[in-house]
């Protein structure tokens, strides 16, 4: 007798568009599983809540779209979360979760110059989680915290199909290029949402660095937490919800299709 194991359920979760970028690299590491992408849009940017405000937002949230959807892994694929609410996720729901937090291990275990940047937002760069990732991770690397007012926005609105300035985006990676005795040679992306700006970031940068996104490495462990696949690779179709219920406009619907395909069933 062979045994078929179910395609799995994933979930992925974020305030706004950002972990698409999370998404694409799940998807292609498991082609097959079921996706439900949720945006919290309703409440983006969650750069600009309070701690308080984003585990009485995000954990009763969570919940809801769980006993909902009975997804069998959930992706918090948000920093400005993850750093906060993944105990609390742990502790109310039984369901494995993996999160999104800064990637400072690896971007400093590489720099060659040892001065590093932390791009995130106001939140992340201010959470005791990511000072805790530099004590115990910083590997003799100066590590400087950059918190963005306004990325996760622009680039929210560059997939929007809004017109976004390159003087605004190179004021808010300005401060990541130190150039003292040595040279900054690495930035962390440590929002979502930035790597979606990634093109213009390249071209704007002051000199060339290692641009750390941690996505490939998350689709990795969400793969293995999953186990073996059941050997079909059929796209089984991904369904993008916004709390906000707005249905997307019609140059959004277009610049979905890179990370959705054919498979978008809503
Ligand atoms: N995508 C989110 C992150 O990774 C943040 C954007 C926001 O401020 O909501 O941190």
């Amino acid at each position: 007798m062979s045994f078929v194991s179910q395609a799995p359920t994933i979930l992925v979760f974020d305030s706004g568009l950002g972990g698409l970028t999370v998404f694409r690299e799940i998807v292609k590491l498991r082609p097959g599983a079921r996706y439900v992408y949720v945006a919290d849009d309703a409440y983006f940017p969650y750069g600009q809540h309070t701690e308080d405000e984003i585990v009485a937002r995000v954990v009763p949230l969570v919940g809801d779209l769980i006993a909902e959807h009975r997804p069998e892994l959930v992706v918090i694929a948000c920093n400005t979360a993850s750093t906060l609410v993944m105990t609390h996720l742990r502790e109310a729901y039984s369901v494995p979760f993996v999160g999104t937090v800064p990637a400072i291990k690896p971007a400093c275990a590489s720099s060659k110059t040892k001065r590093v940047s932390v791009l995130g937002t106001k939140g992340t760069v201010k959470r005791e989680y990511t000072k805790k990732l530099i004590a115990d991770f910083a590997q003799g690397c100066d590590v400087t915290l950059v918190g963005a007012e306004n990325l996760a926005s622009l680039a929210e609105a560059a997939l929007r199909g809004e017109r976004v300035s390159d003087d605004a985006i190179a004021a808010e990676i300005a401060p990541c290029f130190l150039n003292g005795d040595a040279r900054t040679d690495t930035v962390v992306l440590a929002c979502t949402h930035y790597p979606l700006l990634i093109n213009q970031m390249l071209a704007l940068a002051p000199w060339s660095v290692d641009w750390i996104d941690p996505a490939p490495a998350i689709a990795r462990r969400v793969s293995d937490l999953l186990g073996p696949t059941n050997g079909t690779n059929e796209a089984l179709g991904a369904r993008i919800l916004f709390t906000s219920e707005q249905a997307p406009s019609p140059v959004l619907a277009k610049a979905l299709i890179p990370f959705f395909g054919a498979s978008l069933v809503n």
